[in-house]
């Protein structure tokens, strides 16, 4: 049969995914992990993992050039593709949230200046609190923009709160809880629903098998 693609988000996530498709029972060869390699081949053949940068994964799944993608829900929420949104993995959990120094955000405020990698999350829900906003995007070390200068706030992700608190920042408003998702392109949903499925229940295994792990550690 013609591989199930997964585009999978490089960082973070990756090994992660990993780990919940080798214990949903996909076996890759040893050189998963190359890191010059983008496309790997499972070793039944019926699964193809491409190594893709996160903000990317939406648009493969949403073109078709992958059928399935496994990404933040940050991401999915930022691009807005036209994909479905399958299954939370349960893993990857952060907070999407406007940080900064702690008394730059005052309940009062009609405008501020934002830095992000998150520019339409960011516009939306400023735009809801009725605040203008003048929004830089940026794409990494977003912490670096209230100490300089650049813009009052941040919106960013944070997973441990490190590194707001070593640039000394903090947390102001929280505006979304984000874990890892599965995207399913529509057409392969369509079309291939037998193999998605499958895939699907291939990653659900991973979830629980990883879970019971965890719980007889
Ligand atoms: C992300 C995010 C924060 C940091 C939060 O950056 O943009 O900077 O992680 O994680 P923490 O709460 O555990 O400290 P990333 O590591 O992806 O690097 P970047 O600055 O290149 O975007």
């Amino acid at each position: 049969m013609v591989p199930m693609k997964i585009a999978v988000a490089k960082g973070r996530i990756a090994e992660k995914a990993r780990e919940l498709l080798t214990k949903g029972g996909i076996a890759f060869p040893d050189t998963l992990f190359d890191e010059r390699k983008l496309v790997i081949t499972s070793k039944d053949g019926d699964y193809q993992l491409l190594f893709v940068k996160a903000s990317d994964v939406p648009t493969y799944v949403e073109k078709g050039a992958a059928d399935i993608g496994i990404v933040g829900k940050d991401t999915i929420m930022e691009d807005g593709k036209d994909v479905y949104e399958l299954q939370d993995l349960g893993f990857g959990n952060c907070q999407l949230v406007v940080a900064g120094f702690p008394d730059s955000f005052p309940v009062d405020t009609k405008s501020l200046t934002v830095a992000t990698k998150y520019p339409s999350i960011a516009k939306a829900y400023f735009d809801k609190a009725g605040i203008h906003t003048e929004i830089s995007r940026l794409s990494g070390s977003i912490e670096l923009a209230p100490i300089v200068g650049l813009s009052e706030v941040i919106v960013d992700i944070v997973e441990t709160g490190s590194t707001l608190r070593d640039n000394g920042l903090v947390i102001l408003r929280e505006i979304a809880k984000v874990s890892t998702r599965v995207i399913v392109n529509k057409a392969s949903y369509a079309t291939k629903t037998t193999e998605v499925k499958h895939c699907m229940e291939l990653l659900k295994n991973g979830v629980e098998g990883r879970r019971a792990d965890n719980h007889n550690a």
